[in-house]
Parts: structure tokens; sequence; C-alpha cells
């Protein structure tokens, strides 16, 4: 029987990149996104698999819990599950909206942390499955101008890493995938275009790929990219309060 993977965020960018991914190796998937337009027409184009599609806004409350319940009903189970949805913003913390941060923190935060929570429980009674966090290099250090966001991702990729240890013994792996920039919606969505970091943004595909190879051999970190890694690793080795204002210094405009 096929195996199962759920991908949030799966309607574009590097969520859609990981639903070819794994149609490629004959997956089944379910996939998450609020646009049920896109779920539908991303169905009808993979034949060779069985794909379920739940239109859900991740950032309510309880909305993973809502995922769950349906998955229940029908009797699938998770074998992989990629918390891939998220979204950032740039601006100064007091004048952007805080309804909008709020909901970040939702989706990035607390959806991600209720799906492995629910999803937890079969996987080490099967001692197997597989999780991948998507995080970000936001993750090593302080983001001014996006001070939620790369809070959001730093938390991600504490929670990732605190739970890999928790499983040592289990057949279930986490992976936090941390792209730096990469073309896809996210640059839209968070009005980074026109910012030094986003001058030299990988293509979703790649970083995908990275990303899906990694989970599949059970790495723990997976840092895209040989600049983001250097960025990544020298954040470590810096005070914070160096390492904040370089990451403000990439936030301004090119
Ligand atoms: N691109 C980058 O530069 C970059 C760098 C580092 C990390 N990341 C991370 O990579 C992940 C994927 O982002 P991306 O770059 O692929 O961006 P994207 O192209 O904007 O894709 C975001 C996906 O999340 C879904 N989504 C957004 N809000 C949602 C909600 N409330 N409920 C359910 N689904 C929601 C969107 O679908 P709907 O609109 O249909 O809901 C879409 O499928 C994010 O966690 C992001 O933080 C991105």
């Amino acid at each position: 029987m096929n195996k199962t993977a759920l991908i949030t965020g799966a309607t574009s960018g590097l969520g859609y990149e990981f639903v070819k991914l794994f149609a490629k190796d004959g997956y089944n998937l379910v996939l998450v996104a609020r646009n049920k337009q896109k779920l539908e027409e991303i169905k009808q184009s993979f034949k060779n698999i069985e794909i379920t599609i739940i239109s859900k806004d991740l950032s309510l409350s309880g909305a993973a819990k809502e995922v769950f319940g349906e998955l229940e009903n029908r009797n699938i189970d998770i074998d992989i599950l990629v918390n891939n949805a998220g979204f950032g913003l740039l601006g100064n913390f007091d004048e952007l909206d805080i309804n909008k941060q709020v909901e970040m923190i939702n989706l990035n935060i607390t959806a991600l942390t209720e799906l492995t929570y629910y999803v937890l429980p079969k996987m080490k009674q099967r001692n197997s499955g597989k999780i991948m966090n998507v995080a970000s290099t936001a993750a090593f250090q302080p983001g001014p101008l996006m001070a939620v966001y790369y809070a959001t991702k730093a938390f991600v990729l504490s929670l990732s890493e605190a739970l890999v240890e928790e499983l040592s013994g289990y057949d279930v792996t986490i992976t936090t995938l941390c792209p730096g920039a990469t073309k896809t919606n996210f640059g839209a969505v968070a009005n980074v275009e026109g910012t030094k970091m986003f001058s030299q943004a990988m293509t979703s595909d790649i970083v995908a790929k990275q990303g899906y190879d990694a989970m599949m051999k059970g790495k723990r970190v997976i840092i895209t990219g040989g600049m983001n890694k250097v960025g990544a690793y020298t954040a470590k080795f810096f005070p914070r309060s160096i390492a904040a204002k370089l990451a403000k210094y990439v936030a301004g405009e090119k």
C-alpha cells in the first residue's frame, strides 16, 4: 500500500514543489491550504496517486484538530507530515497590524505545533514516520523589521531539535528545513522582494529538493545554499546584538 504524506501550504511555492516530489515517488497525499480551487486543480493534475484535499485556514483556532478529525473520519494515517504553510511581514513591530502578526504566530507556530502533536502518537506506535518542519535561516538570529517572523522560525527550530532528542530510540525523524530567500509568493506576501536579503533568492525547486532529500535521510537540520549556510553558522559566533544589526541591514532596500 502507498504511504501517505500530509503537506500544509501545498498550493504554492515550496509546498507545491513538495507535492511534485512526493507524487513522483508514488506517495498518496493530503493537501491543506485555504484556496480550494487551487487545491482542486492540483488534485486533478496528478492521476497516479490518491489526493485528499482539505481547504482550511490553519491560523484559526482549532483548525489543526479539525484536519485530524477529517483524517480519522476517512481512515487516513499519516506517514509523513510536512509543516510548510507560513508567512512573514516586513516592517517595524509596532507599526504592523497586530492582528496579522498574531495570525502569523497562529500559523507558523500554533498550527505546526498542533499538527506535530496529533501525528506523533501513531508514528511512535508504528515506530515509523517522518516530519519536516519548514523554518528559515531567520531561525538563527533576531530579525529587526521582521521581528515576529524571525521569532516564529526560532521557535520552529527549537521545538524540532528538542523533539528529535525526545524521539531518540524511535524510528521517527524530524527534519528542520532552513531556507534563505527563495523565489515563491512569500516575497510578495511579506513585502520583502525589494530588500537586500532577496537580491540572491534561490529557486523553489532546488530548495524543496534539498529539503526532501534531507528529510528522507532523516537529517536533523538542512540549511539550503552555500551562502545561507555561511550566514547561519557565522550568526552562531557573532554576539546576538551584532547578528541583529546584520539582519536589519539585509532587511533594508537594495
Ligand atoms: N520563500 C522564502 O524566501 C522563504 C524563506 C525561508 C522560509 N520560508 C518558509 O517556507 C514556507 C513556505 O512558504 P513559501 O515560500 O512557499 O511561500 P508561498 O508561496 O507564499 O506559500 C505559502 C503557502 O502557505 C499557504 N497558507 C498561507 N496562509 C495559510 C493559512 N492561514 N492556512 C493554510 N495555509 C496557508 C498558502 O496557500 P493558501 O493561500 O491557499 O492558503 C501557500 O500554499 C513558509 O513556512 C515560509 O516561512 C520561505
